[in-house]
């Protein structure tokens, strides 16, 4: 396994929709899924794209450990998904605070779909079919956005809350912080 590098907002790699993975089931997939999990976790992040490490693939990992949790009981162990479908389940949408490991330092106010299913498959071969909300559904979300070649400040509906994370912290103690996606 390796620690990938991280391609960072203005890379044209970020702006480009990702091609279909054929066969999620090859060595290639299971490699790529394992340096995406070694690079998320030593950036400490909540999600990562295969994009965002310079593969144009429709690959995403995720997790939500409770311990990062406002409610612990919505946490989702750590899940891949390749070729991912989303359908949002109401027209509710919620504004939450993210960042991503592709635009550092900062972070924004983004509405998202408050529940969705989506449906994607597995490296071993599996259909997955979940329904989801609260942060799961926005993480999942965000990383499929960047399979599109979308960025979550592109999803903002007010770029005055497109924020430095430590001024943020700083000035707004009482707001919750973000998680990088
Ligand atoms: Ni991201």
């Amino acid at each position: 396994m390796s620690i990938l590098k991280i391609a960072r907002m203005g890379h044209p790699v970020l702006r480009r929709p990702a091609a279909p993975v054929a066969d999620p089931t090859t060595a290639d997939i299971a490699r790529l899924v394992a340096d995406m999990t070694e690079t998320m976790i030593d950036a400490q992040g909540a999600g990562l794209a295969a994009p965002q490490v310079h593969v144009p693939l429709r690959v995403v990992i995720f997790h939500a450990p409770a311990h990062r949790l406002e409610k612990p009981s919505e946490s989702v162990p750590l899940t891949v998904l390749i070729n991912p479908e989303i359908t949002p389940l109401s027209d509710e949408t919620a504004d939450d605070w993210e960042g991503c490991l592709s635009v550092p330092g900062l972070t924004g106010l983004v509405p998202r779909w408050e529940r969705i299913r989506y449906t994607a498959l597995t490296p071993d071969g599996a259909q997955i079919d979940r329904e989801a909300e609260g942060f799961h559904a926005r993480v999942v979300q965000h990383e499929c956005d960047h399979l599109d070649g979308i960025l979550y400040p592109q999803r903002m509906t007010d770029m005055g809350h497109l924020m430095f994370r430590e001024e943020l912290r700083h000035y707004m103690s009482d707001t919750e912080s973000s998680e990088d996606e």
